[in-house]
């Protein structure tokens, strides 16, 4: 089983007092020491999963490992996934600033994303990030410009739609995609005839494609690599260039729910090295490094959020529902795009008596701020602290202020100790920015 397989960080136990510990630290000591709602995160999970990662790819040899920053952003954590030998794939100023600040080599990170700002291309040169993949015939002139203004050549990906369409559990092949991401395959042939003629400060290396997020279908990757592959040929001869790099993006899912069954690190590895070698058999060609980078898989499983239960509301002849003192502000995903969690109550995890099937609400304004429909937990009362598993990955990155909430904090948990690594917002943090004119003064 790799890491990404477990809905749980992979030292959660049931301590002697009948309480979720995780990381060697008692979840509802946690809670208590540092109020909720609190993002919980194992060092132990992640760094088990790069090591997976590791192992899995090492049969070939030129593989870069990439961390999406996306899915979690923090200099800490940064500094862990850094440690462990990853590389960054970064999308913003923000993320590339955080990555900086870890400590990490700018030469293994890639600057994605699809409306790069000046200001972030020219930040992106100036710090050394190693490769920027440049999304659209916009940001090819635009780069080329800061590149030629500043008198540097930029190494470059061209990042293409190979016309996959990826679902969560299974994926079609339609010709073209109608994507806000990357060249569609029709217009890879003007691009590199753009960077050629007349992008001469920039350096095309390779093609990069990310076909979606939370893939449970390993063998998308093998049908992204034959196409990906065939076009960078197929270009090396009709434009005389060498293309020795080739990026597959992230997406390997992870297990929300007992009924989610995603690959294990080795099935992806075992699909994407196999199918790459045999392509380089096929064409002949020397092996292409090969730059993958996972975001989900890497962090969420690594992290819990706890929330204390307050009110609840049983609707007569309908549903009950129990209210926690986060919810979408803290996750957007349930909200957003109906995504399903697992959890249990840290302070009696294993009471399987008096099973209540409720609805967990959020404390937000809105009647879609639900956390989680429809679970069976040991009587929740008021006081209790609920722990909501998974919450590594696009739960702390994707967190907002509505209704003016601060955001959570955030512990690294780690052979017994705990340590924030992100303070919990105060009111004034809140207002910090807020700038009043001197009329209304
Ligand atoms: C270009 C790119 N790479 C990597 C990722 C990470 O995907 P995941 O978190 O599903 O592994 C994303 C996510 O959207 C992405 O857009």
């Amino acid at each position: 089983m790799s890491t990404n397989q477990s809905i749980k960080p992979l030292s959660t136990h049931i301590n002697s007092l009948g309480h979720l510990e995780i990381g060697g630290c008692d979840l509802v000591s946690l809670a208590v020491k540092y109020g909720t709602p609190l993002y919980v995160l194992d060092e132990y999970t992640i760094r088990s999963i790069c090591k997976d990662y590791k192992k899995s790819f090492s049969a070939y040899n030129n593989t870069r490992l990439m961390f999406a920053s996306k899915s979690l952003c923090t200099v800490a954590t940064s500094k862990i996934i850094s440690d462990e030998g990853f590389g960054f794939d970064v999308v913003s100023a923000g993320e590339i600033y955080t990555v900086y600040k870890s400590g990490t080599d700018m030469s293994k990170v890639i600057f994605n994303g699809n409306n790069k700002s000046r200001e972030e291309l020219l930040l992106a040169i100036n710090l050394g990030v190693g490769r920027i993949s440049v999304d659209n015939f916009y940001e090819l002139s635009l780069l080329n410009q800061i590149a030629e203004e500043n008198n540097v050549e930029v190494d470059i990906l061209l990042r293409i739609t190979p016309g996959l369409e990826c679902h969560t559990h299974e994926y079609i092949q339609t010709g073209h995609l109608d994507s806000k991401f990357g060249f569609d395959l029709s217009q890879i042939d003007n691009a590199v005839d753009i960077v050629i003629r007349e992008c001469k400060n920039l350096k095309l290396h390779g093609l990069h494609a990310h076909l979606g997020s939370q893939i449970f279908e390993v063998s998308v990757y093998g049908d992204a690599i034959d196409i990906i592959i065939s076009e960078m040929v197929r270009i090396q001869k009709k434009y005389g260039i060498i293309l020795d790099e080739i990026n597959i993006g992230g997406g390997l899912g992870v297990r929300y729910t007992e009924t989610d069954n995603p690959p294990s690190t080795d099935q992806i590895a075992d699909v994407i090295i196999s199918r790459l070698n045999a392509a380089v058999s096929e064409y002949d060609i020397n092996p292409p490094v090969l730059f993958i980078e996972p975001g989900r898989s890497i962090v969420s499983t690594s992290g819990v959020t706890l929330y204390t239960i307050g009110s609840s509301k049983q609707v007569p002849n309908g549903t009950k529902y129990v209210a926690v003192d986060g919810g979408m502000s803290d996750n957007p995903r349930p909200s957003m795009y109906q995504a399903l969690y697992s959890a249990v109550i840290a302070n009696k995890p294993d009471v399987l008596d008096a099973l209540q099937n409720v609805t967990i609400a959020g404390r937000f304004c809105e009647s879609g701020d639900v956390l989680i429909k429809n679970i069976a937990l040991p009587n929740p009362s008021s006081g209790d602290i609920l722990c909501v598993f998974n919450t590594g990955a696009y739960n702390y990155s994707m967190a907002s202020n509505y209704n003016r909430v601060q955001k959570p904090a955030m512990v690294l948990v780690n052979n017994s100790q705990s340590d924030i690594i992100v303070l919990r917002e105060t009111l004034d943090d809140l207002i910090s920015h807020d700038a009043v004119p001197s009329r209304l003064v």
